[in-house]
């Protein structure tokens, strides 16, 4: 059976990474049915949605989603919402899924495995702000739920169960004790449930430089949307940065696969982006499918890349984004 998967590149250095990771998949000879949709900052200057609603379409017609990155102003602009955070709404995608690993290149730091569980759909990302006393006073709402915690959690137990039975929830309940609270009570009942884990609770802070200390001593981390989305940027440091780190947004039927990165337009339009992360997200929409061996494959075929040398400027080498999928794709038939 055809697997159909809708491609988003986005904008800025999105369809770079996106086009080498189709290059890549295509390479497998998999039966997977490639169709493009179109989201973020150009299409919003176009046609005044930053998601049209046919690209909504394609995505719930779709197995699996491969998206780039897209640009947002900086300045609030009327009518404009973030193109990732409407996908991640629409389709109820609760599960931002990071993971984060060592690679063989020298600015990785070495012995890491985790994988950080960040809730995507609540907390002060709901957009509820207001201004108050002209705009001198402001305030945002931050909504945390029983379902959404209950939801998360239990998805990182599960995960947890399948690798190193270590897991950490990460809160600031000492702060905000009704909203962390919640999330707090939450996670000691479904500890209850998974009796085979060991579980630790850490305030974000403390994680935040456990996370520089001592990275190699956790496995499974899971928390609230804000803190898994800086918490999730800083993991991805200590094993080479953006250009690496790849991310799943999962829902209960839906799945968008994307780059932890931006629209980096700083490089963009000059091929030099580092499509790995893009790559590694492709290779986790893979294992979602059911190809866990090409997954697998394809994840030693980056490693072996890398090892070898061959690296994007980001890393410190100077490789174009060709280069590096000519150098992918190589090891994959070979
Ligand atoms: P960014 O992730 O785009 O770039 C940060 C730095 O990392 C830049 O110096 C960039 O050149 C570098 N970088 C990122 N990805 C790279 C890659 N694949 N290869 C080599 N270098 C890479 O974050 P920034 O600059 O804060 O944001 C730029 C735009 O991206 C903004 O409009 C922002 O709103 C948007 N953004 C979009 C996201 C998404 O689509 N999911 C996530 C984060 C930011
Ligand atoms: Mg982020």
């Amino acid at each position: 059976m055809a697997y159909r998967i809708c491609i988003i590149p986005g904008d800025g250095i999105g369809p770079e990474v996106i086009s080498a990771a189709v290059e890549v998949l295509e390479a497998f000879k998999l039966d997977l049915r490639f169709a493009e949709a179109e989201a973020g900052w150009e299409t919003f200057q176009k046609r005044s949605r930053s998601v049209p609603e046919e690209t909504l379409q394609k995505i719930g017609e779709s197995d699996a989603t491969l998206f780039g990155a897209v640009s947002s102003p900086l300045q609030r602009v009327e009518g404009y919402r973030s193109a990732i955070i409407t996908m991640r709404q629409a389709f109820d995608l609760y599960a931002n899924v990071r993971p984060v690993k060592s690679l063989p290149i020298s600015i990785s730091r070495q012995g890491i495995d985790l994988v950080i569980y960040r809730e995507n759909t609540e907390d002060l990302y709901i957009g509820k702000e207001i201004e108050l006393d002209n705009g001198d006073t402001t305030e945002a709402v931050r909504r945390i739920t029983r379902r959404g915690c209950e939801r998360i959690l239990r998805a990182a137990f599960q995960a947890a169960r399948k690798r190193k039975r270590k897991l950490t929830y990460v809160h600031k309940a000492n702060v905000l004790p009704i909203t962390d609270g919640l999330f707090k009570r939450v996670a000691l009942e479904l500890a209850q449930q998974f009796p085979d884990i060991e579980v630790n609770e850490m305030l974000v802070d403390t994680m935040a430089m456990r996370l520089i200390r001592e990275p190699e001593n956790f496995d499974v981390i899971v928390t609230t949307n804000l803190f898994g989305d800086i918490l999730s940027d800083e993991a991805s440091e200590l094993v080479g940065g953006l250009g690496i780190v790849a991310s799943a947004n999962i829902g209960d039927t839906i799945a968008i696969f994307e780059p932890v990165h931006g629209s980096a337009p700083d490089i963009a339009g000059r091929g030099v982006a580092n499509p790995v992360a893009a790559i590694l997200s492709a290779s986790m929409m893979l294992d979602y499918l059911g190809y866990s061996r090409e997954s697998e494959r394809l994840y030693s075929s980056i490693c072996d890349t890398l090892a070898s040398g061959a690296l994007t400027s980001d890393l410190g080498g100077d490789a174009t984004t060709k280069e590096l999928v000519r150098e992918i794709i190589e090891r994959l038939i070979s």
